[in-house]
């Protein structure tokens, strides 16, 4: 995945470069280094672990250079190493480039440059890119760029800088995401907006195929044969202060307890954008393509659109899709609901829909992002920027705007968008719990293996508290639907099994109930989310956890967010990076 930052101006461009990387180490945080070019000489500083590491050596080094460039790694092709860091040199130290992406021709190019006498110090597949670089030079970088992506192969995004023209960056994009950040008298590159976000809000975001020539005074943009590409600047409307902390322990926390806003910002944002330009009843069948959270948000959604636009709709994982024989005809609508708009599975998953005449549909958090921008049609959840690695308000403002999706055009239409106006209250109230849920967790965070139960609309609720109680604590975590587990999984319950029940008034409550009794027979602890008041849920409870009472619908909103606070203070309370979990990355451009 990776991050990229880089800078070209008058101030110094070694903190700027530290703080961009510092916002973008969501991406990635295996490694991270920085070049500058300094009194006509490269310096190259890079070193394994986070920001902090590389911040600890840069340290007292009086650099003053006003050009560099920066990278935050998640390693993909060589292990996290010093060697493996980005930015990578060509022989003679002339040139760096930092990348994020796979080449994936990289061995072929690797063999043709060894054969030429070429020496290699890293595994990566960036090094050919330095190294191709040089070669190709000829006294202008963006000549010898063009010539050097004619011959690589994948879905990339790289930046580079020589000594030989120090106040030059050029930066290329081809499937991984790249924006310009327009300054006065300085310009930007980076992965993603957050980055440069207390620099500038003027952006230009490259599509696939475009290269950025920047300079202090200017920025050019070229397609891949050289030919100038005429860009709009976007002004962003995020601020950063919603980028920040605000006095909360962790980005996550404060991120959960932003979901009556996100919630309410999107449903105010829908509205306002009126009509869709389509009916979902124009179509055979919808597809929706995601992964992880955004995944679940998808099951979720599936039981809302068959219901209220009564089409029939299937939820794929985005990597699974494009690889089987999937059918897809200009019949479907084909949905890919992504946070970041950047997910590489997704975003090729669509594009192969929509090569076979699919119309697609973007459900994005990021406005400008590829997928956003690759789509036939786009709906925004107004969420603001999620920094946590493990998604949160972005989940609950995919199920507005998948509700508002389903609903749109129906007979029930305004009143089921009465009723989704009382989300943000219902989830202030159930924001309440945290400190029950705090106890719980001192409780219950030494259990090894934790089992998340529900069916109908809790059942991918019971996944995604499973997938927030693993990603972010490391402890084993299945979600299934109450009803399979006597098909098997009921073989794991003994008496030292936490089973997380959700349980809300819903068509299949009674059910439940005889599922929660089968974990009982078995000595499971059973740890149940129902409503206020539901005396019946609680007596037959180890531990009750009572949310608000909603319409069946709108069960999903209510429910998830006690298992979202339940795994972050086991996650907390176990002194874990809970913003930063091991092994994984904010925005997954790999595939
Ligand atoms: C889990 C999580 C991931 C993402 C997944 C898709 O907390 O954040 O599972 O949901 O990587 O990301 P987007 O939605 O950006 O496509």
């Amino acid at each position: 995945m990776c991050g990229i930052v880089g800078y070209v101006g008058r101030e110094e461009a070694l903190p700027l470069i530290l703080g961009g990387l510092e916002r973008l180490e969501y991406r990635g945080y295996d490694s991270a280094g920085v070049a500058l070019i300094e009194k006509g000489k490269l310096i190259v500083d890079k070193k394994v672990g986070k920001i902090r590491e590389l911040v600890k050596s840069l340290w007292g080094k009086p650099y003053k250079a006003k050009i560099g460039i920066g990278h935050t790694r998640w390693a993909t092709h060589g292990a996290p190493s010093e060697e493996n860091a980005h930015p990578h040199t060509d022989e003679k130290g002339e040139f760096a480039v930092v990348h994020n992406g796979i080449i994936e021709n990289y061995l072929t190019l690797r063999e043709e440059l060894k054969k030429e006498g070429v020496s290699f110090r890293s595994n990566t597949d960036t090094e050919v890119i330095a190294h191709l670089i040089a070669k190709n030079y000829n006294g202008d970088l963006l000549e010898a760029v063009l010539k050097t992506v004619r011959k690589l192969e994948g879905a990339f995004a790289f930046a580079v800088i020589t000594v030989h023209e120090p106040e030059r960056i050029v930066g290329v994009k081809q499937g991984s995401p790249l924006v310009v950040g327009i300054g006065k008298g300085e310009n930007f590159l980076a992965s993603d907006i957050p980055a440069i976000l207390p620099y500038t809000r003027n952006v230009i975001t490259l599509s696939d195929g475009e290269i950025a020539d920047i300079t202090p005074e200017g920025v050019n943009i070229y397609d891949f044969e050289g030919n100038p590409v005429a860009k709009e600047i976007m002004i962003v409307p995020w601020d950063i202060i919603s980028a920040e902390k605000g006095g909360f322990k962790h980005f996550m926390l404060k991120e959960i307890y932003e979901q009556p806003k996100a919630v309410g910002d999107t449903i105010r944002g829908l509205v306002s954008e009126g009509d869709l330009p389509f009916s979902l009843k124009d179509f055979r069948r919808i597809l929706m393509i995601a992964c992880g959270t955004s995944y679940h948000a998808g099951l979720v959604g599936k039981f809302w659109i068959e219901k209220y636009a009564g089409v029939p709709t299937e939820v794929v994982y985005a990597s699974e899709f494009r690889y089987a024989d999937f059918p897809v005809s200009d019949e479907d609508l084909v949905v890919g609901i992504s946070q970041s708009g950047e997910t590489i599975d997704t975003k090729f998953a669509l594009n192969f829909a929509k090569e076979r005449g699919a119309k697609t549909l973007a459900l994005v958090n990021v406005v400008g992002s590829s997928i956003d921008r690759e789509s036939d049609y786009s709906l925004y959840t107004h969420a603001g920027p999620e920094i946590g690695v493990a998604a949160t308000k972005t989940f609950t403002a995919q199920l507005t705007a998948l509700l508002f999706l389903a609903v749109k055009g129906s007979e029930r239409e305004e009143e089921a968008l009465r009723s989704i106006m009382k989300i943000p209250s219902k989830l202030e109230k159930t924001l309440e719990l945290s400190e029950d849920l705090e106890n719980l967790a001192l409780k219950y965070m030494k259990k090894k293996d934790f089992l998340y139960l529900g069916r109908y609309l809790s059942y991918p609720i019971a996944l995604e508290g499973a997938l927030k109680l693993k990603e972010i604590s490391y402890i084993h975590a299945e979600g299934y639907p109450a009803g399979e587990m006597k098909h098997g999984p009921i073989a794991l319950i003994d008496e030292n099994m936490p089973v997380v029940v959700i349980a809300p008034k819903d068509r299949v409550y009674e059910k439940t109930l005889s599922n929660i009794e089968e974990v009982k027979t078995r000595k499971g602890i059973v740890l149940t989310v129902g409503y206020t008041g539901d005396e019946r849920l609680k007596k037959i409870s180890d531990e009750f956890i009572a949310v608000p009472e909603v319409e069946e619908d709108l069960s999903p909103f209510v429910t998830v967010v006690p298992l979202q606070l339940l795994a972050y203070h086991i996650a907390s309370k176990l002194g874990l990076d809970v913003d930063q979990p091991r092994n994984l990355a904010k925005t997954v451009t790999v595939e």
